[in-house]
């Protein structure tokens, strides 16, 4: 989604503000711009597509010219919300005067009766963005106090914002904010710099202040003054960013998302490594509750949250509570949750799960639950992400940074790990330490079937081939194999831009078979399970229609007759099996994708993470 990148002192800002940038590219946008502020002058460049074509407009400054000098700037990656993806519409934006500049992540809900309101006072709009809305509030309130300005501006708008403001009258100082949408500090010797991911920091320092909803910073070269909207100091100290946090490169393969889909062996280790319990049964999750007397050994409800991808890893987790850990469970699309008055309580155990950790949809739900008195856990791969610190107890997935916008080893670490928290739950209720053992061996084998499923590359690629030509295509699961199927489906959609959904094997028939023509793809997910013949005959029933089935079997098992591919997981027991599925189902819609020459890793007007409702 958007990025920002400012910085201040230290020398020329151009490099660092491209160069952090150029970081944020993974995160999706489809304009960029920059702005420098130096000899009581604002100097400003912004074009359409990427960071590139805005390098080359730079690239045409004289370098003897401000472009060249400055050192404070600001710079920003849009991913378009309010107006198309045009130059007008990239940030930053403006004031009345032209001597301020904004950029600004997040969206202002009520900008309509503020744009009306500053219209009838004689604003003439540039662009279409509600972030021209929040320059020329600041704009209107700059008396020589920019800091003042900005508090007083933030004050009138609702919604969410990571903001940077630079003024031409102290180029020496920026002035940032946030409220629900990430901001933090970079500290290096010399320079202070902003950043909407500290994937853009990493470069130049590992010391990072972590800005907290409502804060509002002053940066110099060399101080950062944070305070509240209410003026009062609050007190941010510097935290030392994990290694992790590097940018990753792609180590010779050639998307983010196929390098990723190899790591899952790896991460998924990671996410396991000291955890499970195979002696007791039993699974070893600090942030959850302890042992019997546990207080979650008490909860009568648990709530899964979050979107996408996430939303799917929590469909595959109510399975797991429910079945072993005799729990009441429900999955839950986040961005509904505060909207529907949910009746939550102090004996519901919510647990939040979130790749990025700044889902604003997922914070918000979090937010909704805590009021309402439940206990809220967060599931969340990014290290002191919003959601982390919002859900203060939780666990960590330590899959490492997932760069590629298609998610792939979160997702295998999501479920990997809420089967060892329904492990966990289970084990503080009835399950016996018998199947216990049986279940935590099962989970201690993911990585090694991984590691057999990615082996399967070549039938994945001659799947792929059968499909390539198709624009629409059907997965088809039951059970936790269900949101597998939804989850293949998300994944062929969002990167090769096939028209694919997900159903309930037995839904089918319900309706969407009308669709069934001559050779469209379905993907049955036909693993060893007790519903299996049904399945099977929900596939023969696309097949009588013409379908070409793409199945998804157990090592062991009788082919699904007539099957245009195959697939093959190891076997193992029916919820484990979830993970070596959704990789089977990744590499098949990563080589369909590949085939169709799509930009895997960058694919139209998709964001790696969702910080607008
Ligand atoms: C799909 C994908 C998205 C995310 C969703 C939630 O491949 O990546 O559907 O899963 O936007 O993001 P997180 O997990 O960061 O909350």
């Amino acid at each position: 989604m958007c990025g920002i990148i400012g910085v201040v002192g230290g020398g020329p800002a151009v490099p660092i503000l491209l160069g952090g940038l150029r970081r944020l590219e993974y995160r999706g946008y489809d304009s960029a711009g920059l702005a420098l502020a130096g000899d009581g002058a604002l100097l400003i460049r912004r074009s359409v597509g990427k960071v590139a074509a805005l390098a080359d407009k730079v690239a045409g400054d004289p370098s003897d010219g401000p472009v060249g000098r400055w050192s404070s700037g600001i710079a920003h990656t849009r991913w378009a919300t309010h107006g198309a993806p045009t130059e007008a519409n990239a940030h930053p934006h403006f004031d009345r005067s032209g001597r301020i500049a904004v950029v600004h992540n997040g969206i202002i809900e009520n900008y309509r009766a503020l744009r009306a309101r500053l219209e009838s006072s004689g604003h003439v709009f540039a662009s279409e963005t509600d972030t021209e809305v929040l320059a020329r509030l600041i704009g209107d309130r700059h008396h020589g106090d920019l800091k003042s300005a900005v508090i007083g501006a933030l004050r009138e708008v609702e919604g969410a914002y990571g903001i940077a403001v630079l003024c031409a009258d102290d180029p020496s100082r920026l002035i940032v904010a946030r409220k629900g949408s990430p901001l933090c500090v970079g500290v290096a010797e010399g320079r202070v710099l902003v950043a909407s991911d500290p994937a853009a920091l990493v470069a130049h320092t590992r010391q990072v202040i972590h800005l907290d909803d409502g804060d509002v910073a002053v940066l110099t070269a060399d101080s950062v003054e944070v305070s509240g909207l209410d003026l009062r100091p609050r007190h941010r100290s510097p935290d030392e960013l994990p290694a992790e946090a590097a940018v990753a490169e792609r180590d010779g393969h050639e998307h983010f998302m196929h390098k990723e889909m190899h790591e899952q062996p790896e991460s998924v280790r990671n996410a396991l490594r000291g955890r499970v319990d195979l002696v007791n049964g039993d699974s070893v999750l600090a942030g959850l509750g302890r042992g019997e007397d546990g207080e979650d050994a008490a909860v009568r409800r648990a709530i899964l949250l979050g979107c996408g991808t996430s939303l799917h890893a929590c469909m595959v987790g109510k399975f797991a509570f429910e079945e072993l850990a005799q729990l009441p469970a429900e999955a839950e699309q986040a961005a509904e949750f505060r909207y529907r008055n949910p009746l939550v309580g102090p004996d519901d155990l919510v647990i939040a799960v979130s790749q990025s950790g700044e889902t604003a949809d997922t914070l918000a739900a979090v937010k909704e639950a805590r009021n309402r008195g439940a206990r809220v856990r967060g599931l969340v791969n990014v290290v002191g992400s919003a959601i982390a610190r919002q859900t203060g107890r939780g666990v960590y997935l330590h899959v490492g940074p997932e760069v590629s916008v298609a998610s792939t080893k979160a997702f295998t670490g999501q479920v990997s790990v809420l089967l060892l928290m329904a492990l966990r739950l289970g084990r503080a209720r009835r399950l016996s330490r018998e199947r216990g053992r049986e279940i935590a061996m099962e989970i201690d084998r993911i990585p090694s079937m991984i590691e057999r499923v990615l082996e399967l590359e070549s039938a994945a690629i001659r799947a792929a081939e059968r499909m390539v030509e198709s624009e629409h295509a059907f997965f088809l699961g039951r059970g936790p194999m269900h949101p597998v199927a939804l989850e293949g489906a998300l994944k062929l959609k969002e990167i090769s831009y096939v028209h694919a959904e997900g159903y309930h094997a037995a839904e089918l028939k319900h309706g969407p078979i009308a669709l069934l023509t001559e050779g469209t793809p379905v993907v049955v997910i036909a693993n060893r399970s007790p519903v299996r013949d049904k399945t099977l005959s929900n596939a023969e029933e696309c097949r009588a229609r013409g379908a070409g089935i793409i199945s998804l079997v157990t090592e062991g098992q009788e082919s699904v007759p007539g099957a245009w591919g195959e697939l093959r997981i190891p076997d193992c027991d029916p919820l484990v099996a979830t993970v070596p599925a959704a990789v089977a189902l990744q590499l098949l819609a990563y080589h369909v994708a590949r085939l169709r020459g799509c930009p895997i890793d960058q694919p139209r007007n998709l964001a790696k993470s969702v910080t607008v409702e």
